[in-house]
This record gives C-alpha cells, structure tokens and sequence, in this order.
C-alpha cells in the first residue's frame, strides 16, 4: 500500500472526509491516509498523530517523501494530544479496537470544541464506540460495513447532533451492538461477521460449559446468550441452529 493507492479500508475511510477539511488522523502509521486526502484535494491541512516511535518515523519519512510537510504536520503524541486545540475540524481514527478509540476520544474531549466530523474505523468492539458516542452527544450519521482480505471493517461516521436519532428506543441495545444502520441494510459482510460471531459464541458457551459454574461465569453465559439470541433474529433464520 501507498499514498497513491490506498487499501480499500482506507479509501472507505477517506470517502468521508469532507472536501477543503483541516482533518487529524489519530494512530496514522505511515501516514497514508493523509498523505492521500491533501495529495487528492480532500484535506487543506492534515495532523498526522502517532504515540509510537517506529510508525511515527515511518510517518514522518512517508510525508517528506512526497514533498508533503507544508501541508502536513507529523507529531508524536497520545492520541488527540498531538492535535492544537482550534486547528482542525475532521478526526480520523482507524486500524484500532473500539475501546481505545472510545479511550481516546474521552480523554481527547476538550479538543472537540471545533470538531464537526468524527470518522471512526474500529477492528472490533465498535459498540464501545457507538457508547461513548451516545453519552458524549454526538449523532451517528452513517455507517458501512465492508470486506477487504478476508477480513470486515466496519466504519462509523458522526457529526453533532441528536445522539439518539438513528436508534429505536425498543431496539437500542441490539442497536448499539450491530449498528443502526448497518442492521437496517444487513448486507453480505454484515451477515458473514454475525454468522462468525454466532459460531464463536457458540464454542464459548460450550467451553463455559465446562468451566466451574460461578456468579462470573453465569453473567458472562447470560450475556452471550443474549448476543446469540439478539444475532439469530436480526439474520432472521430462527428456525436452524446453525445460521
Ligand atoms: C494498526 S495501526 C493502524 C494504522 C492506520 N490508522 C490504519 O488504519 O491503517 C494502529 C496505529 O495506532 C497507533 N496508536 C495506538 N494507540 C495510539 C494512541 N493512543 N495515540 C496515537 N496513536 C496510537 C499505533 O502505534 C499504530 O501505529
């Protein structure tokens, strides 16, 4: 992969920048995605952030290599503490599970103020994420679901707004779990992520099964029973065991 051509991931995660936005990318490992967001016209102006040494190197030679550091600034910190409070109004978090992207929003809060876009792109536990979006009042505007290498990503798009609005109040906690939107148009790569779910899940259970049966144990079967249950009716196939 490369600034020129992106993974199909990133390039998803790129569809939402905003045109002439000032974005940071949090956690910008070679800095690609915004590398390509300036090259394309997308991003005035870009943060590239990043708390590790070795991808911050590799982020800071990938921008002077393509003659980018006008537009570009690269800068070693945790999480939004490389951003200046005021200076950019798109976030880009991607490649990250969904606890520490929830992490670092949270304690990033006071250089939100001139936020307007979050684009969010966990590996896994994106109901963290769509949690803290909720309780922090931003509202969910979109979603996709997508597969790339045999793996699926899920990207998560929110601006201010109503943090409630794409939820059903009977519905929420499923909601929250599978995505609004994505439960709405569960498509091919929403399905083969929650029959693969259902499957683990299952094997957990049995495991469980086996493990001394104490209050830890009991909670953690409800739950993914639970999980199970709510997964089996959103991919709508009751009647076998197998989804
Ligand atoms: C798997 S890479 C993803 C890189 C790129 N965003 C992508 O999606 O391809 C995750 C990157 O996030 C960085 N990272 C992890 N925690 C971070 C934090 N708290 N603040 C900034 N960067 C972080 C890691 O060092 C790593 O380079």
């Amino acid at each position: 992969m490369n600034a020129e051509k992106l993974s199909k991931r990133l390039m998803a995660v790129a569809s939402y920048i905003p045109h002439g936005s000032r974005v940071a990318d949090i956690g910008s490992d070679h800095a690609y995605l915004p590398c390509y967001a300036v090259k394309k016209g997308i991003a005035a102006f870009a943060v590239a952030g990043e708390v590790a040494d070795g991808p911050y190197d590799s982020a800071v030679s990938q921008v002077r290599k393509e003659g980018l550091q006008e537009k570009i600034a690269v800068r070693k910190g945790d999480g939004l503490q490389a951003v200046h409070s005021g200076e950019v109004d798109t976030i880009t978090i991607a490649g990250m599970g969904g606890a520490l992207i929830a992490r670092i929003l949270e304690e990033g809060k006071a250089k939100l103020d001139n936020v307007k876009r979050l684009v969010l792109q966990p590996n896994v536990g994106a109901s963290a994420v769509r949690e803290w979006l909720i309780t922090n009042e931003w509202e969910l505007v979109s979603e996709q679901i997508l597969t790339e290498d045999g793996k699926i990503y899920e990207i998560l798009i929110a601006e201010r707004g109503e943090p409630k609005r794409p939820y059903t109040e009977t519905n929420m906690e499923a909601e929250k779990l599978f995505g609004p939107f994505l439960l709405k148009e569960k498509n091919e790569a929403f399905r083969s992520k929650w029959r693969a779910e259902y499957d683990n899940w299952g094997r957990i259970l049995e495991q469980l099964s086996l493990a001394e049966s104490n209050s830890e144990t009991a909670e953690k079967r409800k739950e993914i029973e639970w999980k199970r249950a709510i997964a089996k009716e959103a991919l709508s196939c009751e009647k076998s065991e197998r989804l």
